[in-house]
């Protein structure tokens, strides 16, 4: 039998030669993977091959590309490196099963002044703390679309962790961003200030008030769903090529169509929803007291905690 050519690339395929590799791409059909999922039909309508020779191509693709299976076992064992950042609060940390996550997306909703601020500032001071003390021992990106980033605020919860407020802040990649395409670059371009910075938290505060601003009416929202589930995504991407946490606040709106109980539902819709790994609702109570609720976790049961925003972080 004649040894076959290992595939690697589009023009690997038998039938698919530059020019037609050149009409994937610009198609973005621009992976093995891409072509193994596309019909056939597709492919020779978009490329002028014949449809027998697609259908060959994708084959040779489905069977080129590697699915990389794991055993339970080996995911347990990956999963135990996953490491938390401590909230400032034991009982949201509880809640959450230990602290806000590597590896995933924590959110949190609510309406103005309930704490998703507050809370990220707190963790942007505790990612630095060492392992043994509730951090990572990691550095912080932080992407404000608000304009509510305070260093002050950042400097006086450090002093009170017993840290250098200075260190502190020279250890936040603050960036202010005005517009969805600047968001959306910031993560795309993420990657070098990550490694040279040792980032190990992402916060996004917020992740919707630009989108939910810059695609106004019904003729835009399909659009918007889409720029945010990429944007989302690439954050997940970059949580787990880096073993990083991501942090996002989230507005909300009233639902109309919930007659009884709390209408207050978060922006974004499915695609939020299906991205955000652990999802929090904060709400406020009698003064500094804030109630969090956990909405949605692959692995902590739903419940409440009471927390409070105090002049040194957040606390019991
Ligand atoms: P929006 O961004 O407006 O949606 O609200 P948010 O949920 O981000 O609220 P944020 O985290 O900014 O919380 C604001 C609340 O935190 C204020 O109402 C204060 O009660 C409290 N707060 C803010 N700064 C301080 C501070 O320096 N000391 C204390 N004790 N509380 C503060
Ligand atoms: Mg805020």
């Amino acid at each position: 039998m004649p040894k076959e050519k290992a595939v690697h690339d589009l023009e690997d395929l038998p039938g698919i030669g530059p020019t037609t590799a050149t009409k994937l791409r610009a198609a973005g059909i621009d992976t093995l993977d891409k072509i193994a999922v596309a019909s056939p039909h597709e492919i020779a309508e978009m490329t002028g091959i014949s449809v027998e020779a697609a259908k060959k191509a994708v084959q040779i693709a489905q069977e080129s590309t590697t699915i990389a299976f794991e055993t339970g076992e080996q995911f347990y064992e990956k999963r135990k490196l996953i490491g938390k950042i401590s909230t400032g609060s034991s009982d949201l940390n509880d809640l959450i099963g230990g602290g806000v996550e590597t590896n995933g997306i924590t959110e949190t909703y609510g309406r103005f002044a309930s704490g998703k601020t507050q809370l990220g500032f707190q963790l942007a001071v505790n990612v630095q703390l060492p392992k043994d003390k509730g951090g990572l021992g990691g550095n912080v990106l932080f992407i404000d679309t608000e304009g509510t980033f305070r260093p002050e605020r950042i400097e006086q919860i450090a002093k009170a962790a017993g840290m250098d407020p200075k260190e502190v802040l020279a250890n936040i990649a603050m960036v202010r961003v005005p517009t969805t395409e600047q968001q959306i670059l910031t993560l795309e371009r993420a990657d070098s200030v990550i490694q040279e910075m040792n980032i190990k938290l992402i916060i996004i505060d917020s992740l919707t008030s630009l989108f939910r601003s810059e695609f106004i009416g019904r003729g835009a929202l399909g659009e918007r769903q889409q720029k945010l589930n990429q944007h989302i995504h690439r954050l997940q991407t970059l949580a787990d090529k880096y073993g990083l946490a991501a942090y996002i606040t989230n507005q909300v709106m009233d639902n109309p169509g919930i007659m009884f109980g709390d209408p207050t539902v978060p922006i974004g819709g499915n695609v939020i929803a299906h991205a955000a790994t652990t999802r929090l609702y904060m709400r406020k109570s009698k003064e500094d007291k804030r109630i969090v609720r956990l909405v949605d976790s692959p692995n902590m049961p739903e419940g409440e905690c009471v927390i409070k925003i105090t002049p040194d972080g957040i606390k019991d």
